[in-house]
């Protein structure tokens, strides 16, 4: 796990967005995995500033999104599958017929979530995971307690994770929606790499038990520590209950130009 610290949002946006650009340089077929949220927002800003640039073209790129309120309609303005389409798809050029998010609005939920799994399947797996982290620690929506094995399926949301996501719905707690379909645990550890951005003092907790406290699914996202191939990307507040700042500081200074993240 690689622990990148730095002050600026649009620093950490480019350094996920060079992540993306060099894979679709070598693959412009690439799979991409995509997170909602305000954390990847500084990515998608810088994505579709290269797009635009003429620099970077995302036409051949599938996404595939970690997850999704449950009984929202088709089209809802916060369903997560609008939101990608606003922050990212749409702006970037991806054609709506490639960007991939679960049914929520399925009748029958477990074959949606099932089905879910098999596209990412045949589509070859993920390559680039954008993430974001739940102050209470979870990651897509796996709450506190998920399985470390678990694949996509329904979850219940905290009321923490449903008050902080309350902005996102008018300030209303009780209007975000109470159950989700998620991608599992282990269906994010198949990512081949995963870059997760936190930022803000509301995080600090959940990056300090991510990095460096045990395994284990009272904190969810610790499961990356399983991860051959994790680069945390997070800014001072996010990062000031680590450790061992000083030594991630000092390997990202003396890291070799060539390597990348
Ligand atoms: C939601 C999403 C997660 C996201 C988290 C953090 O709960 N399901 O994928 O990581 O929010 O959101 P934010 O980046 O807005 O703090």
């Amino acid at each position: 796990m690689e622990v990148v610290i730095r002050p600026d949002h649009a620093d950490l946006g480019r350094l996920a967005g060079e992540v993306v650009a060099r894979l679709v340089g070598e693959r412009p077929r690439a799979v991409l995995g995509v997170a909602t949220g305000s954390s990847p927002r500084p990515v998608y800003a810088d994505l579709v500033a290269r797009v635009r640039a003429g620099s970077l073209d995302l036409s051949g790129v599938s996404t595939f999104s970690l997850d999704e309120y449950v009984g929202l309609p088709a089209g809802h303005p916060s369903s997560y599958r609008a939101e990608i389409r606003r922050e990212l798809t749409d702006p970037a050029g991806i054609p709506p017929a490639q960007v991939h998010s679960p049914h929520g609005d399925a009748e029958d939920l477990p074959a949606a979530a099932a089905a879910y799994e098999s596209l990412i399947a045949q589509s070859g797996g993920v390559d680039v995971q954008l993430l974001g982290l739940g102050s209470d620690g979870h990651i897509a929506f796996n709450e506190p307690g998920s399985s470390l094995a678990s694949r996509t399926r329904i979850k219940t949301l905290t009321r923490r994770t449903r008050e902080d996501n309350a902005r996102f719905f008018d300030g209303d707690a009780d209007a975000v929606p109470t159950h989700c379909l998620t991608q599992g645990l282990a269906t994010i550890l198949q990512a081949r790499h995963v870059v997760l951005l936190a930022m803000g003092e509301g995080k600090a907790r959940a990056v300090a038990e991510l990095v460096e406290g045990a395994v284990s699914a009272r904190w969810p996202a610790t499961v990356l520590q399983w991860h051959p191939h994790v680069s945390v990307l997070i800014d001072e507040a996010a990062a000031s209950r680590l450790e061992l700042a000083g030594y991630y500081r000092e390997a990202w200074a003396n890291k070799p130009d060539w390597q990348g993240l």
